[in-house]
């Protein structure tokens, strides 16, 4: 998919319902460039915490991450920063969402990890305002387990949508509105979590 087509599906999403699941959303190569520079880093994830607190509750987030800067990862990496400085700008313009900057990181779940059902910014208090997923696992399956499934913002209990976190499938959605789980993955689940924030 081209970065046009890309950014006028998420427009149309976050538009819409108020969110947007992509396959095949970046070329393979792009794909692979961001993969390997995750995996270049994997002596350096660290067990993820729970909201301000260093606090490591592996029943309810069992990810570690990586944090990465814009526009680490040398020059295989450039297209992907391309293409969300593109988006970036596109969402500003047609939606006047006002992003500023993109806070990110790799996560990866041992088999067994998940992250029970939470929103990442409850009752808007922070400036997150659009979240980004891009998943890094080519051949998954279904019976990997690993699936997120985005819940309905007025019916916390009523899953609208459950997506495999196949390798290039993108998906983005308000931070504020959308409750979310990660279910338990029967594999290493790699992805890159990303948050616009507005200012
Ligand atoms: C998160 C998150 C979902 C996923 O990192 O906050 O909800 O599918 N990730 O990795
Ligand atoms: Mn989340």
């Amino acid at each position: 998919m081209d970065s046009k087509a890309l950014w006028n599906t998420v427009i149309e999403g976050l538009a819409g319902p108020g969110y947007a699941v992509v396959p095949k959303a970046f070329p393979p190569d792009v794909v692979e460039a961001v993969r390997a520079e995750a995996l270049s880093r994997r002596e350096r994830f660290r067990p993820a915490g729970i909201g301000n607190q260093a606090m490591r509750v592996s029943a309810v987030r069992g990810d570690a991450i990586e944090w990465l800067e814009w526009g680490e990862g040398g020059a295989a990496m450039q297209p992907f920063w391309q293409v969300m400085e593109v988006m970036r700008e596109a969402l500003n313009r047609e939606l006047y969402l006002g992003l500023r900057e993109l806070e990110c990181h790799f996560a990866l779940y041992p088999p067994g990890g998940g992250y029970q059902r939470h929103y990442d910014n409850p009752h808007g208090r922070s400036a997150r305002i659009v979240t980004v997923l891009l998943y890094l696992n080519p051949g998954w399956r279904p019976a990997h387990g690993g699936q997120l499934h985005i819940f309905g913002p007025q019916d916390e209990s009523r899953l609208l949508c459950e997506v495999q976190p196949e390798a290039g499938t993108f998906v983005a959605f308000l931070s504020e509105r959308f409750p979310h789980e990660v279910l338990p993955a029967r594999r290493e689940r790699l992805s890159l979590t990303g948050w616009w924030r507005r200012g």
